[in-house]
C-alpha cells in the first residue's frame, strides 16, 4: 500500500516533467543530454543507433497513461523516421527489437495501425534472418564484411526475442517462435554461469556452431559481471517465459535475479560491473531500472502460481522497489529545465565519455517500471 502510494507520487512527477520535456523536444530522437538539453540522433548518420526506439516507447507509455495526443504525434514521428533504417541493411542488426517493439509494434498494439504492423514484420524478418541454424543463435552486430563477428552472440539479444514472439502471434508462422526459443536455449546453456551470473559476449564457430570463447564486452574484464548484461538476462528470460510458458526460462530469470540481489549494495545503487575493483565507484542506473522491470515481471508471474509463488514473489518485488526508490531519491533530476530524469547511467566500463551520463533508456525503463507498479503500462516487450 505504502509502495503503491510512493509509486503514484513518482508517476505524477514523471507526468508533470515529461509533458514539458516532450513539448520542448518533439522534433528529436534523444540519446543523452548536453548541459541538460537532449541531443538528437535522427539524422542519416545517427538514425541507426540501437537506442532510437526508446523515445517513441516513452511517448507511448505516456500516451497510454494520459491519452494526450502530443505523445502519440511524437511516437508516430519517431516510428516514421526509423523507415530510413529499414532501407539500410547495415543499420539493421540484432537490436531490431529495441527499435521497433517500442515504436511500430506498440503503435499496432494500441491503435491497430497496419503500416506499423508492416514495419514490425519487416524488422522481425530481418532479425530472424540473422539466425545461425548450426549454432542455434542470433548473430549480434555487423562487421566490415570480413565475417569477423559472424559467430558472435550477446546476452542483450534476449530483449529482442519478443519481436519474434510478436511476429509469431500475428502471423501464426512457427519459424519466429522456433528461432526465438532456439536462441534462448543457447543463451541459457552458454551465457548463464553456475553462480547465476551472465557472460556478455559468446563467440561460436559460425560454420560448425561450436563454442569458441567469451569476450569482455561492455563490462570490466573478461569473465566479470557487467550489470546491464545481468539486467538484460533477468528481464529477457522472464519475457521468454511470459511468451512461451517454458518454466526453465523463469527459473533462469530467477537465478540471475538472485545473483543480482545478492550483489546489490545496501544503497540500492548499482555499479557498472559487480566485479569492478572495490575502490571503483562507477555506477550504472540503467542496470537498476532494467533489472527492476525484470524483477517486477518475475514477481507477477510467481503470483499466478498459488500460495508458494505468492510467498516468493515479494523477494523480487521488494528488490525492484528498493532500486527504484534509490533512483527516485538519489539519481533523479526533477527540474523541468533539464530534459533527462535519471542520472549516472554508463554505456560501457571502458568508455570514459559514456560514464555516468544521462541515457534515454535509463529514463525509459524507470518510467516503464513505475508504470508497471501503477498499472499504467502498455506492454512493449
Ligand atoms: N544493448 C547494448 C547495451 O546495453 O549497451
Amino acid at each position: 500500500m505504502e509502495q503503491l502510494q510512493w509509486a503514484q507520487e513518482v508517476s505524477e512527477k514523471i507526468c508533470h516533467k515529461m509533458r514539458i520535456v516532450a513539448e520542448r523536444n518533439k522534433e528529436k530522437i534523444p540519446y543523452t543530454t548536453v548541459d541538460g538539453v537532449f541531443d538528437d540522433k535522427s539524422d542519416d548518420n545517427t538514425i541507426g543507433w540501437w537506442t532510437n526506439g526508446f523515445w517513441g516507447g516513452m511517448m507511448w507509455q505516456l500516451y497510454n497513461a494520459t491519452k494526450d495526443e502530443l505523445y502519440k504525434e511524437i511516437a508516430v514521428s519517431n516510428e516514421k523516421k526509423l523507415d530510413y533504417v529499414l532501407m539500410h541493411n547495415k543499420m539493421l542488426d540484432h537490436d531490431n527489437g529495441f527499435k521497433w517493439l517500442p515504436t511500430a509494434v506498440a503503435n499496432f498494439r494500441l491503435n491497430g495501425d497496419e503500416e506499423a504492423k508492416n514495419r514490425g514484420i519487416l524488422a522481425a524478418d530481418n532479425l530472424a534472418g540473422r539466425f545461425n541454424p548450426v549454432g542455434r543463435f542470433i548473430r549480434a552486430w555487423n562487421d566490415g564484411g570480413d565475417g569477423v563477428k559472424a559467430g558472435w552472440a550477446i546476452i542483450d539479444c534476449m530483449m529482442n526475442l519478443p519481436l519474434l514472439y510478436w511476429a509469431h502471434e500475428v502471423t501464426n508462422d512457427p519459424r519466429y517462435l522456433q528461432i526465438a526459443t532456439m536462441h534462448a536455449d543457447t543463451a541459457q546453456k552458454y551465457f548463464i554461469r553456475e553462480d547465476g551470473s551472465s557472460n556478455h559476449i559468446v563467440e561460436f564457430d559460425p560454420v560448425t556452431g561450436e563454442y569458441v570463447r567469451i569476450y569482455r564486452g561492455q563490462g570490466y574484464a573478461e569473465g566479470s559481471s557487467w550489470t546491464r548484461g545481468q539486467a538484460w538476462a533477468i528481464y529477457g528470460f522472464a519475457l521468454s517465459y511470459i511468451h512461451t510458458g517454458n518454466e526453465s526460462y523463469l527459473n533462469t530469470a530467477k537465478r540471475v535475479a538472485n545473483y543480482f540481489i545478492a550483489n546489490t549494495p545496501e544503497s540500492g545503487l548499482i555499479p557498472v560491473d559487480f566485479r569492478q575493483p572495490v575502490d571503483c565507484t562507477l555506477e550504472d542506473s540503467t542496470a537498476a531500472a532494467i533489472a527492476a522491470c525484470g524483477m517486477i515481471e518475475i514477481a507477477k508471474q510467481l503470483e499466478k502460481k498459488g500460495e508458494l509463488g505468492v510467498n516468493e514473489s515479494h523477494i523480487y518485488l521488494n528488490a525492484a522497489v528498493k532500486m527504484l526508490k534509490a533512483l527516485d531519491e538519489k539519481r533523479s533530476n526533477w527540474d523541468d529545465n533539464c530534459d533527462a530524469i535519471i542520472e549516472k547511467c554508463t554505456s560501457a566500463f571502458h568508455d570514459a565519455k559514456g560514464h555516468e551520463i544521462t541515457i534515454i533508456y535509463g529514463d525509459y525503463y524507470f518510467i516503464e517500471a513505475i508504470w508497471k507498479l501503477t498499472e499504467q503500462e502498455i506492454f512493449i516487450w
